[in-house]
C-alpha cells in the first residue's frame, strides 16, 4: 500500500513559485493555504522574494533547511524539472504540480512528464498531476489548491481526473451545503492515480463514501482490487465519462461487435463494487444519501404521503426500478387503522390524506420504521393549505435520529411554501427532493450498492483443475509455427475438449480414406467443410455439405469439396476437409471473449445464431476473478435466459452446464493471455448438456 499520509496530512508544505502578485496561481495557493486553518509549516519559495503573505520566503526548497512534507509547484512549466530536482535534494516526499503543459499538449509535454517522473523517482518522491488544481483535506485542515475558496468540512472523498470540474463542484458545494473530507484533483496522473486516492481516502477514517470522477483508469487490475478493499469499509461511486477503446480491438468477432464502448468498465465497476452513477446529480445525490443516511438492508419501501397522486408515481418508480413495496405487519396495520381517519390508506403507500396536520406523518412515519417488515422510507409531501410543512420537516428528523438504522428520503413537492422545510432538512441530513422519483433512485442507488457489496463478499474465482493446459500449449505453438493466427476448427474443437467445453467432434481429413475413416468413427449424420484460413464464405464457393449419411457420401464430399475450393481460391492454403459430427438442433447461444486494454479479457454470453448482431443481446463480465455467482447473474441478465428456462412450454435447457462452459471459457482465456478473441457461435443448448459448433480462436 502506499502511504499518503504525508501528503493528505502534511506537517509542512512549499509552496515553489509563491507569488506577492494578486492575480497569480501562486499568490492564490499561499493565501488558500494560511486561511484553511493549516497548522503546519508553510514554506513560500521564491527567488526574487523575502517575504511573502508575512511569511519567510526561501530562494529554492533546499535553503529552507527543514523537512518538507508537500511542495505545491506553480512555477511555468520549463521551471518545473530544475525546482523538482531541489525539491528532491531537500527531501520533500510530495509534489502537487499544478503546471499545465505536460503530456496534454503533446509531444514535447510528454517528454518532459517523463523527465518530471523520472526525477522524482531518483529522489522516492511521489507526484500528483501534473496539470492539476491541488488537494485539499478539510479535517487537516489544508487547502493547496487555486480555488476560490475552502470546502466546506464533510465526509464526501471527492477524486476526479479533471481540475475544472473540481472547480465547479466545489463552488456548487458551497451553494448547497455539501461536505467534503477530501478534495482531490488527479490531473494527468503521470505517477498516483485513482487506485492510490481510492486507497488513501478508504483508510481515512473521515471520509464516509468515495466520489470518482473517471475519464480513464490507468492499472486495471489494481484499481479493481483497491476498490474491492475500499468497499468493505465504504461505499464507493463513479462517473465515467469518455469512450474506452473497449470492443475495438476485436471488432472482427461476433463478441467484439455486440461490446459496447463502455462495457469494460461497467464490467469493472460492477466486479470491483462500485456503483456507478450516469449523471453528475446522481453522483452527488447518492454521495450525500451515503454520508447521512444507513444503508438499507433490503428492497423493502415503505411510503408515506398525503397526495395519492404522488404516492402512485413513487409506487411505479419503486417497482420498475426494482425495489419492493413493503407488505405492513399486523401490528402496523392495526395501529395506522386505530390512528388514521376511515378514508385515509392505511396500506403502502400510506396516505394521511389532505387535511393531514403534521401529527398523522408523525404517527404513520414511526409506525412504518418500527415495521420489521420495511427497510427503507420514502416521505411525500404535497404543501396543503391545513398541514404545517415546517413541523413535518421536525417529525422526519427526529424519526430519523429515532431510528438510524433504516435510511429515509424525502420529496417535498413544491415552490415557496416547502422552501424552508427543505433547508431544514437539507441542514440535518435528510436526502430530499423535488419530486418522488428522484428520491426512489436515490433508494435504489443505495440498495444496488449493497447487493453490490454482498456480492464482492460471496464468491472466489470459478476455477476448474480438470484440464489439460499443456496440451492447449502445444496445438499453439503448432499454429505459430505454422505462421498462423487463427485456429482451424479441428484445432479450437480440441482446445475445448481440453478445458471439458462440450464441442460437437471435429477433425481434419486431407484424404478420402481418412474422411471416411473420421465419420465412421464419430457417427453419422456428419457435415464437411474445406479447412482454409484464407476462404471465408465457404458455402457460397461449395465448400460445406450437411446431413452426409454414408462412408459413399463422404468420398463423394471430400472430392466435391476439394474440387469447387481450388476452383475458386486456387491462391488459398487448403489443410483439408472438416468432418464434423452434425448435432441436433438446440436452443442457440454464444459464448465469447473479447479483450479491453485496461481491464483485460471479458466473457460474453448471450443469444447466438446468424441474428447473433442483430438480436444484440449479451452480457459481459470480467474474465478475471469470475464466480460463479456472476456466471449465473449473466445468463439471467439475457433475453437468452426466457428461452433456455423453457419458454411456451418448451422443457428447460441444461442451464448449469451452460454456466460451466462460461466459466471454463474464462479460465482458457486467463490461462493463455495470448487469446486475443474467441467465439463460439452457436453453441446448441439441449434439455441435457451442450454443444459448441463453430469455435474461432485467433492469437495475438
Ligand atoms: N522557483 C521559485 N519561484 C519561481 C521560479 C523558481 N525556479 N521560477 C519562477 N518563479 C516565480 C516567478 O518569479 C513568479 O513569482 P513572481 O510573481 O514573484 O514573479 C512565480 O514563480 C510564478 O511564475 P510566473 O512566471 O509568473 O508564472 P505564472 O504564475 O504566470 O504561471 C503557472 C505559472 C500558473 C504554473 C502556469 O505556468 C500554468 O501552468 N498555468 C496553468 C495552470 C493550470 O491550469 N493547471 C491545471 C489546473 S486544473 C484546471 O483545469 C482548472
Amino acid at each position: 500500500m502506499n502511504d499518503l499520509t504525508s501528503l493528505m496530512r502534511p506537517e509542512s508544505v512549499a509552496v515553489i513559485g509563491a507569488s506577492n502578485t494578486p492575480g497569480k496561481i501562486g499568490y492564490a495557493v499561499v493565501r488558500n493555504m494560511m486561511s484553511s486553518g493549516y497548522k503546519g509549516e508553510i514554506y513560500p519559495i521564491n527567488p526574487k522574494e523575502t517575504e511573502i503573505a508575512g511569511l519567510k520566503a526561501y530562494p529554492t526548497a533546499i535553503d529552507v533547511g527543514k523537512p518538507i512534507d508537500v511542495a505545491v509547484i506553480c512555477v511555468p512549466a520549463k521551471a518545473t524539472l530544475s525546482v523538482a530536482e531541489d525539491c528532491g535534494k531537500a527531501g520533500v516526499k510530495f509534489l502537487i504540480v499544478i503546471t499545465a503543459g505536460f503530456k496534454e499538449v503533446g509531444k514535447e509535454g510528454r517528454e518532459l512528464e517523463e523527465q518530471l517522473v523520472e526525477i522524482a523517482r531518483k529522489y522516492g518522491m511521489r507526484i500528483v498531476g501534473p496539470n492539476v488544481l491541488g488537494i485539499i483535506d478539510t479535517h487537516t485542515p489544508f487547502n493547496a489548491t487555486f480555488a476560490k475558496e475552502m470546502a466546506l468540512e464533510g465526509n464526501i472523498a471527492f477524486i476526479s481526473q479533471s481540475g475544472a470540474l473540481c472547480i465547479a463542484i466545489l463552488d456548487w458545494s458551497l451553494k448547497n451545503g455539501l461536505g467534503f473530507s477530501q478534495f482531490v484533483s488527479m490531473g494527468n496522473k503521470a505517477d498516483l492515480n485513482e487506485a492510490d486516492f481510492i486507497e488513501a481516502a478508504s483508510h481515512d477514517e473521515d471520509t464516509k463514501v468515495i466520489c470518482l470522477y473517471l475519464e480513464d483508469v490507468v492499472e486495471g487490475d489494481r484499481f479493481i482490487k483497491v476498490a474491492r478493499e475500499a468497499i468493505q469499509r465504504v461505499p464507493v461511486v463513479a462517473l465515467k465519462s469518455g469512450v474506452s477503446s473497449a470492443g475495438a480491438q476485436a471488432a472482427s468477432s461476433h463478441t467484439g461487435a455486440l461490446a459496447g464502448s463502455d462495457t469494460a468498465y461497467s464490467a469493472a465497476f460492477r466486479h470491483a463494487g462500485i456503483l456507478r452513477a450516469t449523471t453528475m446529480t446522481q453522483l452527488f445525490e447518492l454521495a450525500n444519501a451515503f454520508t447521512t443516511q444507513p444503508i438499507p438492508k433490503g428492497k423493502r419501501t415503505a411510503v408515506v404521503t398525503n397526495a395519492g397522486g404522488l404516492g402512485i408515481v413513487a409506487t411505479d418508480a419503486i417497482e420498475l426500478g426494482g425495489l419492493e413495496m413493503a407488505r405492513f405487519s399486523e401490528d402496523t396495520i392495526a395501529l395506522l387503522r386505530e390512528k388514521m381517519p376511515p378514508m385515509a390508506n392505511i396500506y403502502n403507500p400510506v396516505d394521511v390524506i389532505g387535511d393531514a396536520h403534521y401529527d398523522r406523518y408523525e404517527i404513520a412515519l414511526n409506525a412504518v420504521l418500527l415495521d420489521p417488515n420495511v427497510d427503507a422510507v420514502t416521505v411525500l409531501l404535497s404543501p396543503t393549505a391545513v398541514l404545517e410543512v415546517d413541523k413535518v420537516a421536525e417529525v422526519i428528523v427526529e424519526a430519523n435520529r429515532k431510528h438510524p438504522e433504516k435510511p429515509i428520503v424525502a420529496a417535498f413537492t413544491g415552490g415557496f411554501a416547502v422552501e424552508q422545510a427543505v433547508e431544514y432538512l437539507k441542514k440535518h441530513g435528510v436526502p430530499i427532493f423535488a419530486f418522488p422519483e428522484e428520491a426512489v433512485s436515490t433508494l435504489i442507488g443505495m440498495t444496488e450498492f449493497a447487493a453490490l457489496s454482498e456480492a464482492t463478499h460471496n464468491g472466489e474465482e470459478w476455477v476448474f483443475d480438470d484440464v489439460n493446459s499443456e496440451r492447449v500449449r502445444e496445438i499453439f505453438d503448432s499454429v505459430r509455427e505454422d505462421g498462423r493466427d487463427l485456429l482451424l476448427s479441428p484445432e479450437a474443437a480440441e482446445v475445448a475438449e481440453c478445458y471439458k467445453i462440450p464441442a460437437a467432434p471435429s477433425r481434419l481429413a486431407t484424404s478420402e480414406d481418412e474422411a471416411e475413416r473420421h465419420a465412421v468413427e464419430m457417427g453419422f449424420p456428419v457435415v464437411m467443410k474445406i479447412s482454409s484460413p484464407d476462404i471465408m464464405h465457404k458455402t457460397d464457393i461449395g465448400g460445406v455439405k450437411v446431413g452426409i449419411e454414408s462412408p459413399e457420401e463422404v468420398r463423394e464430399a471430400f472430392r466435391s469439396i476439394m474440387e469447387n475450393s481450388k476452383k475458386a481460391a486456387p491462391e488459398a492454403k487448403i489443410y483439408g476437409v472438416e468432418v464434423q459430427k452434425m448435432m441436433p438442433q438446440g436452443d442457440e447461444v454464444i459464448i465469447g471473449m473479447v479483450k479491453d486494454h485496461t481491464f483485460g479479457p471479458m466473457v460474453a454470453f448471450g443469444s447466438g445464431g446468424v441474428l447473433v448482431n442483430l438480436l444484440q443481446d449479451a452480457s459481459f463480465r470480467l474474465a478475471r476473478g469470475l464466480t460463479k455467482r456472476e456466471v449465473d447473474e449473466m445468463i439471467t441478465e439475457t433475453k437468452a435466459y426466457t428461452i433456455l428456462k423453457g419458454f411456451r412450454g418448451a422443457e428447460p435447457d441444461d442451464i448449469p452446464a451452460i454456466a460451466e462452459a462460461i466459466g471454463r471459457v474464462a479460465q482458457l482465456c486467463r490461462d493463455f493471455p495470448e487469446i486475443s478473441e474467441l467465439d463460439i457461435n452457436p453453441v446448441f443448448a439441449y434439455p441435457k448438456g451442450l454443444s459448441a459448433l463453430d469455435i474461432k480462436i485467433k492469437l495475438s
